[in-house]
């Protein structure tokens, strides 16, 4: 049975390739989308690669991936620093959860230096481009894998 992952992109994730490069590198949204959808065929996963801007949306979407999910791979955006309500969301998702970010969070300004849904995952990736989020399905994998052994 292939396993179904949910890969969610918080606000302002749709332009990468327009916003700053010198974080986020050239690759656009639809290009990122390719490469995971490719490695997760590699690996005989189903992925659902969404992206939104509004916070109520991304609580609704982890609200109903327990059915459908068996993990959660979220780059929350600016909202892992802000939003309690994304966080909440997580916490109450019982499967496995990673956080990935492009740039390096702890290296930028302070008040990106704290996210607020680093401790109510099983673990993240922060800092290594748009390499992160294929590292990031591969854990997942390995972690899903590892749950069914
Ligand atoms: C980001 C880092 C956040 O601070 C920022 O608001 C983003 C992207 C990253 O992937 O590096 O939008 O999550």
């Amino acid at each position: 049975m292939s396993l179904n992952i949910l890969f969610l992109n918080g606000p302002n994730l749709n332009l990468l390739g327009q916003r700053e490069q010198s974080q986020y590198g050239s690759i656009t949204y639809e290009e990122l989308k390719k490469k995971c959808e490719e490695k997760c065929r590699d690996l005989n996963i189903k992925i659902d690669f969404i992206q939104s801007n509004v916070e109520g949306e991304i609580v609704s979407i982890i609200q109903s991936a327990n059915e459908k999910f068996d993990g959660i791979i979220i780059n929350a955006a600016a909202f892992t620093h802000t939003s309690v309500a994304i966080r909440d969301a997580l916490e109450i998702y019982k499967k496995k959860k990673i956080e990935v970010h492009i740039s390096n969070i702890y290296k930028r300004e302070e008040f990106r230096q704290k996210s607020l849904i680093s401790d109510v995952v099983n673990g993240g990736i922060f800092g290594l481009g748009s390499e992160g989020y294929i590292l990031a399905i591969i854990a997942m994998h390995k972690l899903l894998k590892n749950e069914n052994k």
